[in-house]
C-alpha cells in the first residue's frame, strides 16, 4: 500500500468513503516489523513506553533522549508505515524554543510526525511545531500526562459541559493544523460529535466504533501485558502465556539435559577429534 504521509492521513476521513485508519502502538525494530508486515498504517511510539517497556507506573517518567531512543529503533526496521514519535511530558510545556527543538529530536530520529496531548492549552506550541514544518497529531480526552491533574485514568467527556470543550478542543486542534486527534477514553456519543464536527481523522482508544480509526498498544493487542486489562482493549493473542510456557520448556530440556542435542552442537571431523585425544587436553 505504501507508507502514508501525513497529508495523505489527514485527507482518510472515514466519511468519505476511506477504510479506517489502523495504528498501534510499537517501541523496537521486531514490532515495528510485525505491525509493518500485519499491515498497519501507522505506528505510534507512544510514551506506553514508560509503562509496557520500561516498567514506571505511569508516562510521566520518560524522557525526550528515551523516545528518540525508541523511535530510532523503530525507524531502523523501516516499516511500510506512518511513524508518529510521541512528546513526553515536560518535553512542550516549558518554551517554545525547545518544544521545536524536541520535536525536532524526534524527527531526526526517524519520526514522520509528532503526537502531543492536550487542547487549547497547547495550540501556542502546537502553532510553534506546525510552523517548522513538522507535522502534528493532537491527543484528547483521557490523556495520561495529566494523571495527577485528572486525579488518576479516568473516563473524560461524561458531562455534557465537559463534551462540549472537547468538542471545541478538537475544532481547534483541526484549525490549528494538526493531521489528526487521537481521542482517548471517552463516551461514544462524545467520540462521534467529534468525529463529525471536524473534518480531520479521529484515531480512537477506548472511544467506540464511530472514530475515523483505532489504535491499540502493542502490548495489550498481543497479550503480553496481562496485569490490567483496561475493557476497551481486545486481545488478539496471550503472547505472555505462550512465552511462559516456552520458557518452561526449555528450562525443563536444560536440566534434562535435552537441550542442546547433537544437531544443535557445533563438531570437529572425527581424524582431528582423534588428534586431540591424541595430544590429550593439555
Ligand atoms: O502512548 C501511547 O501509547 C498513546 C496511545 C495510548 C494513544 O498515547
Amino acid at each position: 500500500m505504501g507508507k502514508l504521509t501525513a497529508p495523505a492521513i489527514a485527507a482518510k476521513k472515514a466519511r468519505n468513503g476511506n477504510d479506517p485508519l489502523v495504528m498501534v502502538t510499537a517501541y523496537d525494530a521486531p514490532g515495528a516489523r510485525i505491525a509493518s508486515e500485519a499491515g498497519a498504517d501507522l505506528i505510534l511510539v507512544g510514551d506506553s513506553l514508560a509503562m509496557v517497556v520500561l516498567g514506571y507506573d505511569d508516562t510521566l517518567q520518560v524522557t525526550i533522549d528515551d523516545m528518540c531512543h525508541h523511535t530510532a529503533a523503530v525507524a531502523r526496521a523501516k516499516p511500510d508505515c506512518h511513524i508518529v514519535g510521541d512528546m513526553p511530558w515536560m518535553a512542550y510545556h516549558v518554551s517554545p524554543e525547545e518544544t521545536v527543538a524536541n520535536a525536532a529530536k524526534l524527527m531526526r530520529s526517524g519520526a514522520h510526525s509528532v503526537k502531543l496531548e492536550g487542547g487549547r492549552k497547547r495550540l501556542p506550541m502546537i502553532e510553534k511545531i506546525i510552523d517548522a514544518e513538522i507535522p502534528v497529531m493532537g491527543h484528547i480526552g483521557l490523556t495520561p500526562q495529566s494523571i495527577h491533574a485528572m486525579g488518576g485514568f479516568k473516563v473524560q467527556g461524561k458531562q455534557a459541559e465537559h463534551a462540549r470543550k472537547l468538542v471545541q478542543a478538537a475544532k481547534s486542534l483541526a484549525h490549528a493544523g494538526c493531521f489528526a486527534v487521537v481521542l482517548e477514553g471517552v463516551p461514544v456519543r462524545v467520540a462521534e460529535m467529534v468525529t463529525e464536527a471536524i473534518d480531520i481523522p479521529t484515531i480512537g482508544i477506548g472511544a467506540g466504533s464511530h472514530c475515523d480509526g483505532q489504535v491499540l498498544v502493542y502490548h495489550d493487542l498481543l497479550g503480553i501485558e496481562d496485569r490490567f486489562v483496561p475493557k476497551f482493549v481486545r486481545r488478539y493473542a496471550d503472547i505472555k502465556g505462550a512465552s511462559v510456557e516456552a520458557m518452561k520448556a526449555y528450562a525443563a530440556d536444560v536440566r534434562s539435559g535435552a537441550f542442546p542435542n547433537h544437531d544443535e552442537s557445533y563438531h570437529m571431523a572425527d581424524e582431528e577429534a582423534e588428534e586431540l585425544h591424541l595430544y590429550g587436553a593439555g
